[in-house]
């Protein structure tokens, strides 16, 4: 097809170009008939040029205009002209212009979209997704792209810069299942043998360090089958890093320095480095999470000091057995009616654990269930900790450490959400160290890596491992911006016997060991150096820097939550042909 190829793209027309005779391509946004003129917005990547069709200016092309519909693709010629005065449109950089039209190519007609390609869109998601195409070509999908373009090249600046070297891992590896299920390809030359598609490139990189690569990054596509979130995606980006001879320190640096680059050349806000850091414990005894929100406050205080000699029985008897009492203050809650008390205390429940007590301070005084068993005294003693005065309300959990800590982590986010306290315009980035190295499995009657594996425990705690295990803290440290994990690490085990001491406590025989891991601790055989790395979540720092509400706003074609790709319709069935060829049958 011959048509006038572009001279400029319809994000550029400003005033400088006036009386010049441009060709904008691109599609129909708006058409408006105004019976003697016809006005179109044309749209590309780079924003929107109005362009008007005239019977003054020109009758042919005026005529052929009248076909214009949303979305045609169009080659358009014409001269840029200042627009009358009052019609300047601040909301567009090319607002001051317009083209007077003076030759149309039409490239490609348009049937009426499924919904109509603007901001604003009120379809629905699957609507969205089904018609992705569409879905991207609106100015937010476009922005999200762009801004994740950038950040790919801010990565691979800064990692080149600082001597990191980018090399790719296998997408097709051995099946080594930990934490979520693997997706799995099957061999058709290798019957009844499976690929797995890596869950993230630890193994490889370990192996890179081995090798001597000494600092490796790459922007890896992984892959869990998990139960997907707001935040999870089964295929998804991560920046993933190994750095040899280095601490913590070193490898949160390097983290740290991204991160502060993303943020500056993205939002155009300074990051004071170093970010501060809090341990585990006390992340998860002031805010019941490993990732805490620290844009509000909110923060925990315990009371088995207070309670364990008194009155209640049940804070007492748990006291005494190593449980925790703790709660927080929530400002003005003394206002709840008795309704929202008894929502509160439902919703608690749900949450696994036994009640939920509560002390109102208003302005008769305190007010609790709770009194008669612990007198005025001791709840006057719980709300001074607290930190509460008249107005408030005092919540109370009674449980395991972990229970109760959590369960008051997620009433304390229930709370600020509840009471508007979160201000979207503060940053909380924080580091979270010192996790354990391992968390007990009911379901599986056994320990579970709480990073993974191959993470070293701390050097003082390495004597808990044939103690007490569940004692041995982690070499581990994850990274968090607003309560969201955005990047995980930990400093490696290089050991052989020590990664094979660790594979037994996670119940691992030595014979399971040497099948799935046999090639790592052969290699630690060979001269493995000190290493650690990290791997940021790289849809999620997207999310958070777009101020996405979902992951799927910022990956061109993301799954929905049950996993499906509605545009292409995947997952799907297969011929029997190649089902035979696999030896595959569906039972
Ligand atoms: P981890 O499992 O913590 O560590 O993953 C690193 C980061 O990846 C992001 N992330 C996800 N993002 C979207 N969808 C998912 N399903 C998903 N799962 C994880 C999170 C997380 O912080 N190999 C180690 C890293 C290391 O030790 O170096 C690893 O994969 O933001």
């Amino acid at each position: 097809m011959n048509y006038t190829k572009r001279t400029h793209t319809c994000g550029e027309l400003r005033k400088e170009q006036l009386g010049q005779t441009v060709t904008l391509t691109g599609w129909v946004d708006k058409r408006r008939d105004l019976g003697g003129v016809i006005f179109i917005d044309v749209r590309d990547r780079y924003g929107k040029t109005q362009v008007v069709f005239g019977p003054q200016y020109n009758e042919a092309v005026h005529a052929q205009a009248k076909d214009l519909r949303s979305e045609f693709v169009i080659s358009v010629t014409g001269k840029v002209d200042r627009r009358p005065e009052g019609t300047d449109n601040a909301n567009i950089v090319t607002g001051e212009i317009d083209i007077i039209a003076s030759e149309l190519t039409i490239l490609n007609k348009a049937e009426t979209t499924p919904f109509p390609i603007e901001d604003k869109v009120e379809a629905s998601e699957e609507i969205r997704l089904k018609y992705r195409y569409l879905d991207l070509r609106r100015e937010t999908m476009q922005k999200n792209m762009m801004l994740r373009h950038r950040m790919y090249q801010i990565t691979r600046r800064y990692f080149d810069e600082h001597g990191f070297v980018e090399v790719e891992t296998p997408v097709l590896m051995k099946s080594t299942p930990e934490g979520a299920r693997d997706y799995l390809v099957p061999s058709r030359i290798h019957h009844g043998k499976f690929y797995a598609l890596p869950q993230s490139p630890q193994t490889y990189k370990q192996i890179l360090m081995v090798a001597g690569m000494d600092r490796y990054f790459q922007i890896v596509k992984c892959f869990r089958d998990e139960d997907l979130r707001a935040d999870r995606q089964p295929e998804f980006t991560q920046i993933d890093v190994e750095m040899s001879f280095a601490d913590e320190i070193d490898v949160q640096t390097i983290a740290e320095g991204v991160t502060q680059r993303f943020f500056k050349e993205i939002k155009g806000i300074d990051i004071q480095l170093p970010l501060p850091r809090l341990t585990y414990k006390d992340a998860m005894e002031g805010y019941g999470s490993d990732k805490p929100d620290l844009r509000f406050g909110l923060k925990f205080a315990q009371f088995n000091d207070l309670v364990v000699e008194g009155g209640f029985k049940v804070f007492a008897e748990n006291a005494k057995k190593g449980g925790v009492v703790a709660g927080f203050t929530v400002p003005g809650g003394a206002a709840f009616t008795r309704n929202q008390m008894d929502n509160l205390v439902d919703f608690t429940k749900s949450l696994g654990v036994g009640g939920l007590a509560y002390i109102k301070w208003t302005e008769k005084g305190l007010e609790s269930a709770i009194e008669k068993f612990l007198g005025k005294d001791i709840l006057q003693s719980i709300c001074d900790r607290a930190g509460a005065v008249q107005g408030d309300l005092v919540l109370l959990v009674s449980d395991s450490w972990n229970k109760t800590y959590s369960t008051l982590g997620t009433l304390r986010l229930d709370m600020a959400k509840r009471l508007n306290l979160i201000d979207e315009t503060k940053i909380s980035l924080l580091w979270v160290v010192d996790f354990p190295m391992f968390e007990y499995s009911e379901e599986e009657k056994r320990y579970v890596a709480m990073h993974h594996m191959f993470t070293a425990p701390k050097d003082e705690d390495v004597a808990f491992l044939d103690t007490d295990p569940s004692k041995a803290r982690a070499r581990a440290y994850d990274l968090v911006w607003n309560g969201s994990e955005i990047a995980g690490g930990s400093i490696r085990i290089h050991s052989s016997e020590m990664q094979s001491k660790i594979f037994s406590l996670l119940a691992m025989t030595e014979d399971e060991a040497k099948a799935k891991f046999g090639f790592m601790l052969d290699a630690f055989r060979y001269g493995a150096p000190p290493h650690g790395g990290i791997a940021f979540g790289f849809d999620r720092v997207a999310m958070l820097l777009t101020g996405s509400k979902s992951i799927r706003d910022v990956i061109a074609f993301p799954k929905t939550a049950s996993g499906t790709s509605l545009m292409d319709d995947c997952p799907s069935e297969v011929d029997k042909k190649q089902l035979d060829e696999l030896h595959i049958r569906i039972k």
